[in-house]
């Protein structure tokens, strides 16, 4: 079996910032999702699936469902990229949001990613303004982590990115 591969999905670039860094650590292959073929990615030993989070759903896991049983002798892995700060709570609940059934074993991990609403498209900006909408009038205490965060960056250009959210990955890959 071929070493290992990392497939990605971004939309502005911060899942693809936290991909480059696997590869630079790992020499593993790299394939934006779109290009990825399921019968060559399961020839991997190793697949680490990298998506960033856009309104509670880790991006590109459609992938990963329709091709898990292909794919039943490779190591996965997912790394998911949002807005949020980590908070323990919301990670689980995300999980089991976009981890189901034959996929909920598989070792999901968090990177911080960016926001800058310049750089979105005319969707997904409208859609983020209706949310800070909907966010502001709700009461502070009943606000999810990545709401509070999705305020607190409204109107600014944020950038989480860090290697070391790649850690617990990294740990992880060299115990499995
Ligand atoms: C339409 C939209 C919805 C988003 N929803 C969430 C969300 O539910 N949770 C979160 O933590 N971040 C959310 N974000 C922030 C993105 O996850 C963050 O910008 C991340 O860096 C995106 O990865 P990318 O740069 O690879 O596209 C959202 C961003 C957009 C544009």
């Amino acid at each position: 079996m071929k070493k290992g591969i990392i497939v990605y999905r971004s939309r502005y670039g911060a899942t693809k910032k936290y991909a480059d860094w696997i590869k630079e650590e790992t020499g593993f292959d790299l394939v934006e999702m779109k290009n990825a073929v399921a019968d060559e990615v399961m020839q991997y030993d190793t697949v680490i699936f990298c998506g960033g989070i856009y309104a509670s759903g880790i991006a590109g896991l459609s992938f990963l469902r329709k091709n898990r049983r292909k794919q039943s002798e490779s190591r996965i892995f997912v790394l998911c990229v949002g807005a949020s700060p980590y908070d323990e709570k919301a990670f689980r609940e995300l999980k089991e949001h976009n981890l189901k059934e034959d996929l909920k074993e598989i070792p999901v991990f968090y990177g911080r990613g960016a926001w800058d609403e310049s750089a979105m498209t005319f969707i997904d900006r409208t859609m983020c303004g209706m949310l800070k909408k909907v966010v502001a009038k709700k009461d502070p205490a009943s606000c999810e982590p990545w709401m509070k965060a999705l305020l607190e960056a409204s109107g600014k250009n944020c950038d989480w990115t860090d290697k070391s959210y790649l850690k617990p990955l990294f740990e992880c890959m060299e115990n499995d």
